[in-house]
């Protein structure tokens, strides 16, 4: 259990089978990671301690939640490249302390105007993620340009100093940018200015070796003196524009790279958008979450209701739950006008779901329901016939806030694969992301996440934020595509069904079912519940690790417990501005 406030051994944290001992960090300068920290007046989680410091040195000389996440965003796009960056997307979700209210911030991608349903139709899935089709017009600059004019206290060129100082004295690489690095080398030596950025010498950076990105630097300072608009219309657009349309391919490759439909005007019209979040009531919480064009809120929220109308919640019942809520999500969620969100998201819904749920598991695919407002006796559940899900990797980050006067943010970002499409525009220090790789292909007459002009490709990511009695309790997200929805549930369970402590909820081995015949699971998972599930008619197949979140807590009297990953992804890093009040 944890002993607060005290630098010994703190917290034991069941983890499968094995047992992992963490020690919550005080406020003295970390030269490692640790995932679990505690204290008062402001606390961070990110992936990476470059950014968890960028964040937190904001916070300590006076900014807000909202300066600290876009100074940790920034710096993740330098430390972080190949999940995080300038030219990708994500969404915020902010509680605003002085107004006791929770907002958000959709900073995903766009189609281009040209885009049109059967774009992508027939584009084998892994040509359409290396091309310059499945860029997406970059959301990230627009969203952090918003965040900080609506709840932020700094100019963007103030939020992205960190970010530059890490760029132009460089960082230690890691094993995880190493690895990342060499996954992608295949395709990163296919065009001249990645290879160049992060091949050099036509190999990936050593682990330990220093790595700095001059480019990326002077990107950043640029941007900050002359504003977004240098992107959404200007030069540095122009530049991404010429890099989709004509990617820098090296002479002699082979590889077929697909020309993008991005022209200037896209960039000129794209906006972040503030939108309703998405809420339930758990347990006397109030669950905020992220509205369509994510599927995040909506999946996590109706699961959450379905698990509620239920006489007890166990491992089948969250497996069968998130089985539901997930053929509810393919059918009824994406960018489109008109998605039945407020159905989806009611009692009356959920109580028509959660009674399909008995002794067995539900056999997979299940069809979707009918949220059309009027509920009754339990309707069957005919099985569908199975459609491929693209595998999910532990891409994309979340990170956490929270500051000395209780704004709370949680934040995930993304490029979308690991290393976007693996295109640098020339230059410039950056990756393209791949975005609208998360569309459906198509041909699916009816599907509403089908491309479209100046539609956002649903989204899994899922940053939550959680009230009780008004007043900010718990915020977590975490990376892994629609796997995303599935930890960030599971961890609520966790927390709220099973008892765990917060470390542990993040760090206990996970499963993801989305509606699929097989339910994916982390060995220890397995190993804890294989037998009860098998013979309830659930079949488990290994995923080695599943997602990498980032999470927070209020323990009272403004003490604040921040939590990152502690193994999975190379494990991640928490920080508090005091360890004393
Ligand atoms: O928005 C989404 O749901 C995905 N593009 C997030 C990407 C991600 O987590 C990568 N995972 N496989």
């Amino acid at each position: 259990m944890i002993s607060r406030g005290s630098t010994v051994l703190a917290a034991a944290i069941l983890a499968g089978s094995s047992v992992l001992l963490v020690r919550p960090a005080t406020a003295a300068p970390q030269q490692e990671k640790q995932p679990v920290a505690e204290g008062y007046g402001g606390a961070v989680a990110t992936v990476d301690l470059d950014a968890s410091r960028a964040a937190l040195g904001v916070l300590r000389r006076g900014g807000n939640a909202i300066d600290a996440a876009v100074a940790g965003a920034a710096t993740l796009g330098v430390t972080e490249p190949y999940s995080a960056g300038l030219a990708g997307g994500g969404y915020i979700v902010y509680y605003d302390a002085r107004h006791g209210r929770v907002h958000t911030i959709d900073g995903r991608e766009t189609a281009p105007r040209a885009m049109r349903s059967s774009s992508l139709e027939g584009v084998p899935f892994d040509d359409a993620v290396t091309s310059g089709l499945s860029a997406g017009v970059p959301g990230s600059v627009a969203q952090w340009e918003l965040a900080l004019r609506r709840f932020g206290t700094l100019s963007l060129g103030q939020a992205l100093r960190p970010a530059i100082e890490v760029a132009s004295r460089g960082f230690t690489v890691d094993q995880t940018f190493h690895d990342q690095t060499a996954s992608n080398a295949a395709r990163f030596k296919d065009f001249t200015s990645t290879a160049r950025l992060y091949l050099p010498g036509g190999a990936p950076p050593a682990v330990g070796s220093t790595f700095r990105n001059p480019e990326l630097a002077e990107t950043y300072r640029q941007l900050g003196r002359r504003g977004g608009s240098w992107l959404y219309g200007g030069r540095l657009g122009a530049e991404i524009v010429a890099t989709v349309k004509r990617p820098p391919v090296t002479p002699g490759s082979t590889r077929t790279v697909r020309p993008g439909l991005m022209e200037l005007s896209d960039l000129a019209a794209y906006r972040a958008v503030e939108r309703r979040p998405t809420k339930v009531t758990y347990k006397g919480m109030d669950v905020y979450g992220m509205a369509p064009s994510s599927s995040g809120g909506s999946t996590v929220g109706e699961a959450l209701n379905i698990l509620q109308a239920l006489p007890g919640v166990g491992a089948h019942e969250y497996l069968e739950a998130s089985k539901l809520a997930f053929a509810d999500r393919g059918k009824y969620v994406g960018d489109i006008p008109g998605v039945p969100l407020g159905q989806l998201l009611s009692e009356g819904f959920a109580k028509e779901r959660a009674c399909l749920i008995g002794e067995r598991a539900i056999p997979a695919p299940a069809a979707p329901g009918d949220p059309d407002g009027s509920y009754g006796a339990c309707r069957a559940v005919p099985q569908e016939s199975a459609k491929p899900i693209p595998a999910e990797g532990p891409e994309t980050t979340h990170l956490v806030v929270a500051d000395r006067w209780g704004n709370v943010v949680a934040y995930n970002i993304t490029i979308e694969s690991t290393g976007g499409n693996g295109i640098v525009v020339p230059g410039r220090g950056f990756l393209l992301n791949n975005e609208l790789t998360d569309f459906t292909f198509g041909p699916a007459p009816g599907d509403p996440n089908l491309p479209g002009p100046g539609k956002r490709p649903r989204s899994s990511m899922a940053p939550t934020i959680v009230l009780r009695n008004g007043e900010p309790l718990l915020a977590v997200g975490s990376p892994g595509g629609s796997t995303i929805i599935t930890t960030v549930l599971q961890i609520l369970v966790n927390r709220w069904d099973f008892g765990m402590t917060l470390p542990q909820a993040l760090a206990a081995p996970r499963a993801t079912q989305r509606n699929t015949a097989q339910t994916q699971a982390e060995q220890g998972f397995i190993d804890r519940y294989g037998p009860e599930l098998t013979a309830r008619g659930h079949s488990l197949v290994l995923n080695p690790e599943i997602g990498a979140a980032t999470g927070l807590e209020f323990l009272g009297g403004g003490r604040v417990q921040v939590v990152a990953e502690p193994v999975r992804r190379g494990g991640g890093s928490a920080l508090v501005v005091s360890g004393r009040r």
